[in-house]
């Protein structure tokens, strides 16, 4: 075991890439250690490995309670305890509204939905034990506004993490856990990139205010900000990072 100050030891959920590897990167630099999973764990593990800083990788389904509770056993018998829980893993998905299926429904809401429930309720409970903690729930743009380019189950999903997220805020505010989404519009990702076909894409940018897609980096330091041990009035929020697509 390397002991840890529990405050600087973070998990992050769907770290293989994309956003969440950039979150990890972030976490290190401020100077957390971080527990990088994955429901795919070669790649948790290979993304890992890429990090410069104290990474550790570990399979993870969001959608099984149990593999939480030995996530928070594994950093917890590998720093000492945990004091920050990012929940970004996610299926993105297109479907047009008319051709989403019962299974691909309830799918996509299990991973967003219930993935982000299940990691604020085991950490949650754990972190007010200890009386200190940072969550973070990725929401996204289409969880504001119903969703341009994304399916109807994922922009309902995202729309009910903005209802978890204030739930867990008042529920735990008094033990020292705060409880905060980052809503972004679309970033510049390959997930983003794969989803939509160049003529697609293109049309999107132009839709966008400021002219260009989200900074993952960008949206990953304010994770970073929000989760500092001095981040304590910062919770029960929703930060919008859309380019300007939606004003409130
Ligand atoms: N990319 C964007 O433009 C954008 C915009 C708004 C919000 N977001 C949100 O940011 C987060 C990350 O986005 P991204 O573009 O990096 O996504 P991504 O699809 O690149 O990565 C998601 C990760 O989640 C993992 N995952 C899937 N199912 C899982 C499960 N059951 N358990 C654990 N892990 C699982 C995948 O293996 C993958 O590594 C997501 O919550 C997404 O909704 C992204």
């Amino acid at each position: 075991m390397s002991k840890r100050d529990p405050r600087r030891v973070a998990i992050v959920t769907g770290g293989a890439g994309g956003l969440g590897l950039a979150i990890t990167r972030a976490l290190i630099s401020g100077g957390c250690a971080v527990l990088l999973t994955d429901i795919d764990g070669d790649a948790a593990a290979k993304a890992a490995a890429s990090v410069e800083g104290e990474c550790k990788a570990t399979e993870l389904d969001v959608t099984r309670k149990p593999e939480f509770e030995k996530v928070l056993e594994l950093a917890c018998s590998h720093w000492g305890g945990a004091g920050i829980l990012v929940n970004n893993a996610a299926l993105t998905k297109t479907t047009p509204i008319f051709d989403i299926s019962g299974d691909e429904f309830d799918h996509v809401v299990a991973i967003a939905l219930k993935g982000t429930f299940l990691g604020c309720q085991v950490l949650g409970r754990y972190f007010a034990d200890q009386r200190y903690g940072r969550i973070i729930n990725m929401a996204s743009l289409a969880g504001q506004n119903g969703g341009a380019a994304t399916g109807a189950h994922y922009a309902a999903a995202k729309g009910g993490i903005l209802t978890l997220t204030k739930v867990f805020a008042r529920e735990l505010a008094s033990a020292g856990v705060t409880v905060n989404a980052i809503s972004p519009g679309p970033l510049d990702l390959d997930s983003v990139r794969n989803l939509l076909p160049p003529d697609k894409l293109a049309s999107v940018v132009q839709s966008i205010p400021v002219g260009t897609l989200g900074d993952a980096g960008f949206v990953a330091r304010l994770i970073e900000l929000l989760t500092s041990p001095d981040a304590v009035s910062a919770t029960g929020a929703t930060y919008d990072l859309n380019g300007g697509l939606y004003l409130r």
